[in-house]
Order: C-alpha cells, then structure tokens, then sequence
C-alpha cells in the first residue's frame, strides 16, 4: 500500500517529462551545442583528414564512443547454448504461436540505430549520451518461444504505409514507443516533424517521399481529465477525471487514423476525483476528502478501457487498432521518490521476473476488456489485436535510464557515496534499448493479425 500511495501522490517522472520553459531552453542550448559541435568535427574531419565525414558518421552502432571493449558476449540465460545468434532466416510465425512469450536471446550485432545516427531521442532517455557507462543492453532481442518472429524491416514498413496515418495515443511511454519506431525508421527516410504542440506532448511527423504520417497524441488517460500540475509536474491540485467521457484530443482525430496504438497505465494511479453522469461518484487515494467515495484505480481503469474500446470497435471505425499493456517498471529497493533504483545490467528470466500488484491488476483489466470486447462484437472487432509487451518488458530491469536519465548524473560525486539527489527513472526505456522489439510485435500483429486470432 505504502508504495501505491507515493506512486499516486504524484508521478513527477510521467507528470511532465518535458519540463518548464527553462528546460526547453536548455534542451535547445543542447541542440545548438550539439550541431556546433558537430560543425567543428566535420571542419576538423574535411580539414585534418582523409576520412571522409560520411565515414565518421557511420561507425558501428555499438561503438559510438569506444565502449566496445566494455560490450561483453551476454551470457545465455534459460536454455544455455540453445539459441540462435544468426539473424531470423524464417519467417515462421504460425497462427499457434504466442509471441508475447519467451525470452531475450543475444544480439551481437546490436540495435540499428544509436545516439548519433537518431536525432529524435529524448534527452531523458538517451542513455548513450548521458554516459551510461554499460551497453550490454543494447545486445538483445526478443525471441517468441514457439516460433520466430520477423525482425522490423523499415523500408518494407514504409512501402506497406505509403498514404497512410499512424497514431499513438497515451502517455509519455506511448512517445518513447514512438520515438523509438522513428529512430529505426530514419535509418531509411528522414523524417520531418510537421506539427508540435505547445508542450511539445503530442507532435507529428511525415515520412515525405512514402507520404506516410505518424502521430503522438498526448491523452493519459484517454479520457476527458481536468489536469493541475506545475511547470515541474507537481500537481497542486486534484485531478478530475470524467469516466462517462472520451479525451475529444483523439477521438476528434481518430477519423484519420489508418493504423493505432492505444494504451493507459500509470497515471490512474494518482490522486483523483472522478465524475460520472454530472456528478462526483467517488475517488482515488482521495484520503477521506469531503467524504468522497474511495473506488480506487482499478473502477477508473475499467471504465476508461470500456470506452475506449467500445470506441474503437464500433463498425463506423476501421482503423486497425492494437491495445498495449501496461509497462512495469523496476524501481528496487524504494519508489521512484524515496530512492529506488534500477542498476541491474542483464535481462532477467520468466521465473525471476516479479510484476508488482498494480501492473499485475491493470493487466488483468486490460485483459479482460479486451476479451469482452473481442466476444461482444465479433464482427468490429476484426480491427482490434492486442500488443501485450507487458511480460517482454517485465524482464528487462536492466533497460531504463536510471540515473542516465540525466547527462554524466555522478560527475563530482566520489564513487560510493550515497547522492540523494540523483532521480532514477526506472520506468520509462533507453533509447536505443528494449522497447525498440516493441515494434518487431506491433509491425507482425498489426500488419499481419489474421496470423493471431
Ligand atoms: C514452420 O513451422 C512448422 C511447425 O514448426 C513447420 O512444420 C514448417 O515446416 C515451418 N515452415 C517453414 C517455412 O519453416
Ligand atoms: C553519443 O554518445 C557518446 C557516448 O556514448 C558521446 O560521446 C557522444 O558525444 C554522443 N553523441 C551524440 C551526438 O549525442
Ligand atoms: C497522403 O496521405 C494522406 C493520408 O494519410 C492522404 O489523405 C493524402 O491524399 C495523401 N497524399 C497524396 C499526395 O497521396
Ligand atoms: C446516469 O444517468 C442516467 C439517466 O439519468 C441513468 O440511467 C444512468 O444509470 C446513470 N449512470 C450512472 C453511472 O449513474
Ligand atoms: C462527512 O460525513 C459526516 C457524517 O455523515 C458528516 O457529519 C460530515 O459533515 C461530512 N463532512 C463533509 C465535509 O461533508
Ligand atoms: C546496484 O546498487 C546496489 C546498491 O547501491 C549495489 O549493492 C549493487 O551492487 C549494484 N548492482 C550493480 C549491478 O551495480
Ligand atoms: C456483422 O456482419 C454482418 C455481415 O457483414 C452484418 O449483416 C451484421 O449486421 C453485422 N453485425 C454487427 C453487430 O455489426
């Protein structure tokens, strides 16, 4: 319980990962340092040398830095000397196979993209060039137990997306989903943001010679809420949340949506005050306010879930959806407020993996809505398949920024000592890192779903 009350206190790590106005502006001062530094080693590089700067650009991607020494062979994990290291050479996904389940298998050649071949990376969650000193977690992929799955292949999902629209809608993990799928399909075409807002929450991008469209759609709860927090993400005041209604910030765009991703999660954990029908019928964490009922997360989740998917299903919309599972996140030994950490650098296996309750709960939710969904209308619900990363993601302790979430976060800090002042953020991913085999599942269910049913 204590641990669910500070997550519902307020989350400063999803509240507003953004920041004030002063961090924007810092983030651009980076931006601008980066591209002047960037001047200064193609001038040194054209001048001083005969690499070409083309050359420079393109070193491995697991060497950005000349970290390779530190990028050990990854030990097996379940089934020692059981797995294949070569790339997928079938592409047999048979309609039996759960891809949700099975392991991490070695990836010796690494992610596709990195730190200095994707400029879209989030600060926060650009491990490599906040000095995360380890990259064995770069080093994996996801290996579906009973059959394989076709690793993401950019310009085939280009080609398949010419004219189309693509959405994801959610929190700050659906933007990190985003971001990732971005940087792997700019290794292919550069992309060009054709619209932010002003918090630079939901954006858009276009893919201009495949006229293909991706957006962000910042809606957390997916419903229509009333939000107080400041510049920092602290809230100030309750949030209210209306559980009878839709967030209109999406569903007045769903029309022009091909394809979308859709989940909820963590921000029905904080404090709020729900409203039904006109009128306040209870809360969460409300603490004894003004008498309010206590309903908890889980009556707003479910009504949340139900509309949403109600929504997506009804015949009248045809974009192909996927629901997404709640992420776990790993914060050891404390909260992400009262110290808790996340330094592990291996995957870890099913038996050792351990949700805690709320993850636990939410996606017995998701679940079971998604399943009511898929029984009540058989016919629309054709377009609706599941992406439940939930279990891949529970054993990848080892994949958050942690203190990385910050550039070189233990500079002037004597090795040991305890710095109270480093924030951890076990929640969101490295970018390059896990959640970028979110997409080999997402690209194999959405485009090929009559494969999963
Ligand atoms: C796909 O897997 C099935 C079952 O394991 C097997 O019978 C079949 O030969 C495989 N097909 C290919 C193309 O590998
Ligand atoms: C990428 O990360 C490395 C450290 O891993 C750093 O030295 C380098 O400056 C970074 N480059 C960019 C463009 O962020
Ligand atoms: C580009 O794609 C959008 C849908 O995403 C479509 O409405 C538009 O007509 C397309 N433009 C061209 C030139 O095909
Ligand atoms: C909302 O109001 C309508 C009509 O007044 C009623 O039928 C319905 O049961 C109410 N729903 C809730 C959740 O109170
Ligand atoms: C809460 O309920 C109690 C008992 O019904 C009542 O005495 C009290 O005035 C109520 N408090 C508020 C703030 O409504
Ligand atoms: C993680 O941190 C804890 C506490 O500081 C320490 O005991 C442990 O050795 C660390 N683990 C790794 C892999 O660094
Ligand atoms: C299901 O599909 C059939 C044939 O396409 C149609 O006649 C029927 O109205 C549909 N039912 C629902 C509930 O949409």
């Amino acid at each position: 319980m204590d641990s669910l009350r500070l997550l519902s206190k307020n989350m400063k790590i999803e509240g507003n990962p953004f920041g004030s106005s002063h961090q924007r502006n810092q983030i651009f001062l980076k931006f601008v340092a980066f591209f002047l530094l960037i001047g200064l080693a193609y001038r040194f590089i054209v001048t001083d040398s005969t690499v070409s700067p083309v050359a420079q650009v393109q070193t491995s991607p697991l060497d950005p830095s000349g970290l390779t020494p530190i990028a050990q062979a990854p030990a097996s994990l379940d089934s020692p000397g059981n797995f294949t290291t070569t790339t997928i050479a079938s592409q047999n996904v048979t309609s039996k196979c759960d891809i949700f389940t099975g392991n991490w298998v070695p990836n010796p050649s690494g992610p596709v993209y990195t730190n200095v071949t994707c400029r879209h990376i989030q600060d926060h969650q650009n491990c490599l060039r906040n000095g995360r000193p380890d990259v064995n977690y770069l080093l994996w992929r996801w290996q579906p137990r009973d059959c394989d799955l076709p690793r993401f292949n950019p310009e085939q999902f280009l080609d398949k997306m010419r004219n189309k629209w693509w959405a994801f809608i959610g929190d700050s993990i659906s933007r990190n989903h985003v971001q990732s799928l971005i940087c792997i399909l700019s290794q292919v075409e550069e992309v060009e943001e054709i619209y932010h807002d002003k918090e630079y929450r939901s954006k858009i991008w276009r893919f201009p010679s495949h006229n293909f469209t991706l957006s962000v759609i910042w809606s957390p709860f997916l419903l229509k809420a009333e939000t107080f927090e400041n510049v920092n993400g602290v809230s100030f005041s309750d949030i209210q949340l209306h559980l009878d209604t839709l967030d209109q910030k999406w569903t007045d765009q769903y029309i022009n949506f091909d394809y979308v991703v859709i989940s909820g999660g963590k921000w029905f954990l904080k404090t709020s005050i729900f409203h039904e029908n006109n009128t306040v019928s209870g809360c969460h964490y409300c603490q004894g306010k003004n008498n309010l009922t206590e309903l908890g997360y889980l009556y707003s989740y479910r009504k949340a879930l139900r509309l949403v998917l109600d929504f997506v299903a009804e015949p009248t919309h045809k974009a192909q959806v996927l629901f997404r599972t709640t992420t776990p996140d790993h914060f050891e030994n404390g909260e992400w407020n009262t110290g808790g950490f996340c330094n592990r650098t291996m995957p870890i296996t099913g038996s050792e993996g351990e949700m805690k309750n709320e993850d636990v709960s939410m996606r017995d939710i998701e679940l079971e809505e998604f399943h009511k969904t898929l029984q009540e209308s058989s016919n629309s619900s054709k377009n609706i398949g599941l992406l439940d990363t939930t279990s891949m993601s529970l054993l990848r302790p080892d994949g958050h920024p942690g203190p990385y979430r910050y550039p070189i976060p233990f500079d002037g800090v004597q090795n040991n000592e305890v710095n109270h002042q480093i924030q951890n953020d076990c929640l969101h991913w490295c970018l390059p890192g896990p959640i970028d085999s979110w997409n080999d599942l997402m690209v194999e269910v959405m485009l090929n779903q009559e494969r999963h049913r």
